[in-house]
């Protein structure tokens, strides 16, 4: 019996790419052409002054927002985990091409008033030292979450469309478009907008500079406007992304801004959110998911395997490591920050409902809400079901072969299980579970 499957996702961390050489390089390069350094960890040095304020503008002075509890990293997840089952689970009703090529083009028009001034991407320089800190966490943020989603396979002249709103220098765009490459498209099509000139021009630089290499068919138009404002065709957009962007905004425009970018999805489309958990953002996602799934009529792809009410207390979150590229490892003993935890936010949504299960034996997409816990003979993970319940699944070694075993060690918080089955056992939450292994992509489906 195969176990390749369920672990290959139970350890995903461990398979997700690396930060790009060539992207790292790349800055690394802006970096000591902007300080004139002669190596790039002098560059590094001479940036660390607008890396630490940047840094701490996200970690420890977000302004307008609580800070978290504590900050190993980029954020710190609430300790507690929640175990009560809330309300009876809710159903909830259901809900919507163009495309074009356009060719590369720098930032034109100019900036309307954001809501939020983006004064710490107001020069190249803070774009550089922006992208040395944030761009590898943003990568790998990315790639834990874009494997999950069901990227629509290529189609003959229809490009991939990715959205980005909110770009920046581009962090969350660039593992879009290598995940849409990895499943096979080969014209992509981005378009990005921000309100930050230098940013939008530091994205479109790096573009001009790695294009050939990493996707030479791809094409990039920047929009330099507030992305509430961004008049792009409806329903064209096969990825919109909208990566630690929304918690800028007042939160009246944040729902107007959701709406808005709900317009841009294709059909088949797919909405990303994503976040920095901070319990205020972590709230906000669930009244984001509610407002998506009952106003705007979207469906939830991710993180949640049903989309039934929430059964938990605290903001669902996850927190992920990843092995740190050079530039963070400098970084991190430079600012006394442990960089090797990503605590975030996200969600995932699409018009087109879920595919109904392929077959009785399609496995169960749990959602660990919670680290799990190991005791003798015995793995308990707190996780979320597909029938909208919080259960305590109990994973018995006896079941399963050493090696696998040993790779539960590696399982962590926001990750997704896929379950054979998740059987009640005498006291609630608890049930028996078994790792699936089929290979077969799992749907919703309901559980004994
Ligand atoms: C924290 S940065 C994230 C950038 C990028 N998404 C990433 O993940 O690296 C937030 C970005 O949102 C931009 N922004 C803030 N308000 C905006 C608005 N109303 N319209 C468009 N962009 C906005 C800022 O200029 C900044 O580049």
């Amino acid at each position: 019996m195969s176990y390749t499957s369920p672990l290959a996702t139970a350890t995903a961390s461990l398979l997700t790419p690396a930060y790009p050489p060539a992207l790292e390089a790349y800055w690394l390069r802006q970096a000591q052409r902007e300080t004139r350094a002669l190596s790039d960890r002098d560059a590094i040095q001479r940036l660390l002054p607008d890396i630490r304020r940047l840094a701490d503008r996200f970690t420890t002075a977000r302004p307008s927002l609580p800070p978290p509890a504590k900050t190993p990293g980029e954020g710190t997840p609430p300790a507690s985990v929640p175990s009560a089952p809330a309300a009876s689970p809710q159903p909830r009703p259901p809900a919507d091409a163009a495309s074009a090529a356009v060719p590369a083009a720098p930032a034109a028009a100019p900036a309307p008033a954001a809501s939020s001034d983006p004064i710490y991407l107001r020069t190249a320089r803070h774009a550089i030292a922006y992208s040395l800190y944030f761009a590898p966490l943003t990568h790998a943020r990315m790639n834990l979450v874009l494997p999950e989603l069901p990227l629509r396979a290529p189609e003959p002249r229809r490009p991939y469309r990715i959205l980005d709103l909110g770009a920046g220098t581009g962090a969350a765009a660039w593992p879009a478009l290598a995940r849409a490459a990895a499943v096979g498209h080969a014209a992509l099509s981005l378009d990005v907008c921000d309100t930050s000139r230098a940013a939008l021009r530091a994205l479109h630089e790096t573009f001009l500079a790695l294009r050939p290499s990493a996707f030479p068919t791809a094409l990039l138009r920047t929009h330099l406007t507030s992305a509430r404002d961004l008049d792009l065709p409806p329903h064209a957009y096969d990825l919109v992304i909208l990566h630690y962007v929304l918690n800028e905004l007042p939160p009246d425009e944040q729902l107007a801004l959701l709406e808005h970018a709900a317009r841009f999805l294709a059909p088949d489309g797919i909405l990303l959110l994503c976040e920095p958990l901070v319990r205020a953002v972590g709230d906000r996602l669930r009244a984001w998911r509610d407002y998506a799934m009952d106003t705007l009529h979207l469906h939830l792809l991710a993180p949640c395997p049903h989309e039934l009410a929430c059964p938990l207390r605290e903001p669902c979150h996850a927190v992920r490591t990843f092995p740190l590229p050079r530039t963070l490892q400098i970084l991190a003993t430079a600012l006394h920050r442990d960089l090797r935890h990503l605590a975030f936010t996200f969600l995932a949504l699409t018009p087109a409902p879920a595919a109904a299960p392929t077959s009785d034996t399609a496995p169960l997409a749990a959602r660990l809400v919670a680290s799990p816990t190991f005791a003798k003979g015995q793995t308990l993970c707190p996780a979320c079901l597909p029938d909208g319940s919080f259960a305590r699944l109990q994973l018995l070694h006896r079941d399963l072969p050493a090696a696998v075993r040993k790779s539960l060690r590696t399982l962590e918080r926001g990750q997704r299980l896929l379950l054979a089955d998740a059987t009640p056992l005498g006291t609630p939450p608890l049930r028996r579970a078994h790792l699936s292994t089929s290979p077969v992509v799992p749907t919703k489906g309901s559980l004994p």
